[in-house]
């Protein structure tokens, strides 16, 4: 079905039929609690070993966490934001020089998540930039806001330090090699997203993003401090993530639960939305090379078992994922070792 940006200006006021979720599948807002004991890491504490020892049980028992005093500093993330909004203000003719539902695009404007493969649609626009290496995709970025790819440029290279950062800790965390992960992953790709997700008529009725998992290795997302949207999946109950100051949420995504033999959560999340009021997010996914093989350590496979998944590329991951709708089996069981 033929979706188009809901970022127009204009409220909508009433919620136009294919958005709406069936009965069965709706966010039942009033029977999701607020998760008042997300683990809040400092990476601002000089003790080491008691980072790592607090990364490795957030990743295994909730499989993802928050961070603080993580070196991305406050005028950045404000800059970015700043101009995040002011491109998602423009006029939708504008905008629409850069739609395309082609996820297969390095630079894009699109809507939902999948368009041409889903049958109800979500209450999310957004805009998808390829980050890395930077020199080979600025050029591509939106030129209006005129500031926009200086600042998102340099919100780039400050977020993927922290990545390379929490890889580290997470090897350690798994008693390996500090660099371990890093290796495996050879050049990382990077993506961001810049998610808009227009004040909804009727939040219960949709969402703004369905359940999923993320598909890459670790998701580092920066959330609207004003507005809350974010919910995760812990022990069957959806548990809202609300925003704290100057934190981002981090996500272990599919790769890391496969590298890690399944020991590290890829966690379930979704986005809910807002009756009264936008709300924005920004994602970085870091992602393995295209060419990475995506295999766990010996250490990690117990002796006389096989690893959970089979090894695989990259690569290959990516296709399935992007030719299946979030509804369907999820992608990494069809990875599984039988
Ligand atoms: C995503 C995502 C959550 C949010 O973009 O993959 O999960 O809070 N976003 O917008
Ligand atoms: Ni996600």
């Amino acid at each position: 079905m033929d979706a188009k940006v809901i970022s127009t200006g204009t409220r909508y006021s009433s919620l136009p039929e294919s958005y709406i979720r069936p009965e069965s599948d709706r966010p039942r807002l009033s029977e999701v609690s607020t998760c008042d004991n997300v683990p809040v890491i400092d990476l601002g504490c000089p003790a080491r070993a008691s980072i790592i020892r607090e990364i490795g049980h957030a990743c295994a028992s909730y499989g993802f966490f928050q961070v603080i005093n993580h070196g991305v500093s406050k005028e950045m993330v404000e800059r970015m934001f700043g101009v995040a909004r002011e491109f998602f203000g423009l006029p939708v003719e504008e905008k629409m020089k850069l739609y395309s539902d082609d996820p297969s695009k390095t630079m894009r404007l699109s809507t939902s998540f999948n368009v041409n493969k889903e049958k109800v649609h979500n209450w999310r626009d957004y805009l998808r930039l390829h980050c890395y290496p930077l020199d080979k995709y600025v050029p591509e970025w939106p030129s209006n806001p005129p500031s926009f790819k200086e600042i998102a440029s340099n919100y780039c290279k400050e977020v993927r330090e922290l990545g390379y950062r929490l890889e580290e800790l997470i090897s350690e965390s798994l008693n390996l090699e500090k660099d371990h992960i890093r290796n495996v992953l050879g050049e990382q790709g990077q993506h961001m997203a810049v998610n808009f997700y227009p004040a909804c008529p009727e939040p219960e009725l949709t969402y703004g993003l369905p359940a999923h998992t993320d598909p890459n290795t670790l998701t580092i997302l920066l959330q609207d401090t004003q507005v809350a949207g974010l919910q995760v999946l812990k022990d069957g109950k959806w548990l809202a993530v609300n925003p704290i100051p100057d934190a981002y949420v981090i996500n272990i995504g599919d790769q890391l639960q496969a590298l890690s033999n399944g020991r590290y959560k890829s966690v379930w999340h979704r986005a809910v939305v807002n009756a009264d009021r936008d709300r924005m997010s920004i994602p970085t996914f870091l992602c393995p090379a295209d060419d990475a093989l995506i295999s766990p350590p010996k250490s990690l496979i117990e002796e006389g078992s096989k690893a959970v998944y089979r090894d695989f590329t990259y690569a290959e991951y990516y296709k399935k994922f992007w030719s299946q709708n979030l509804d369907q089996e999820h992608c990494l069981e069809l990875f599984k070792n039988k």
